[in-house]
């Protein structure tokens, strides 16, 4: 399942992280990527060991594990730390898929969340592709899409303007996709049935399945 979020972050915290990446020190994209995604990895990201960006990461993080539609789809265990990539223009990332372990931990729901006014850049969609085809995204910024780790994914060229955002990835309780899909649709139905008929006994029922589907699947 991909689902887009909108307003992760505030148009204010926005401009304050944009502000902070202005200052920063941005270096060759390559350096975080596997033997294969270097080879179509052309973008530059803030120097990872930057300490002045530690505020900036720590907003990001905290707006997304704390946005109850992420925690809902993605039912988040724990972040990697944040990638902040720019891509400037002819900068683009090929046909790749991300790593199955970072920092020591499995990658189960890779996430973008947009930090450029959509119309101050040309290209630069993220496509995610699969069977059903592809699905160029470019959000406003603040948004944020999350997608399984599984899937092949690309950035198109940036054929104008400069393309900021975040990048990072979360390792979920629940690995298997289409589990956690399940899990979203019967939480998301729950919370329709409690606010049209209260905590009603079809509620009860409901939430019981729920929670005992996550305590059959979850990986704590
Ligand atoms: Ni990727």
């Amino acid at each position: 399942m991909q689902i887009v979020i909108g307003n992760v972050l505030s148009a204010a915290e926005v401009a304050l992280v944009r502000e902070a990446l202005a200052g920063a020190k941005f270096v060759d994209g390559r350096a975080t990527a596997g033997f294969a995604a270097r080879m179509v990895k052309h973008n530059t990201q803030a120097d990872g060991s930057d300490r002045s960006l530690e505020s900036v990461r720590k907003l990001i993080a905290g707006r997304i594990l704390e946005n109850e539609v992420f925690r809902l789809a993605a039912r988040p265990k724990a972040l990697t730390p944040l990638l902040l990539s720019r891509y400037e223009k002819a900068m683009h990332y090929g046909s790749h898929v991300d790593d199955a372990l970072m920092h020591g931990m499995r990658t189960d729901v890779s996430f973008t969340l947009f930090l450029s006014d959509p119309a101050s850049y040309e290209g630069g969609e993220l496509v995610i592709e699969s069977a059903a085809g592809e699905d160029p995204v470019k959000l406003d910024a603040g948004s944020l899409v999350a997608y399984p780790s599984t899937a092949l994914h690309r950035v198109n060229d940036v054929t104008n303007g400069e393309r900021l955002a975040a990048v990072g990835w979360a390792r979920s309780y629940i690995r298997d996709p289409a589990r956690r899909e399940m899990l979203f649709d019967l939480d998301t139905a729950r919370r329709q049935m409690f606010t049209i008929s209260g905590k009603s006994a079809e509620y009860d029922l409901v939430s019981k399945s729920l929670s005992n589907l996550i305590r059959m699947w979850a990986e704590d």
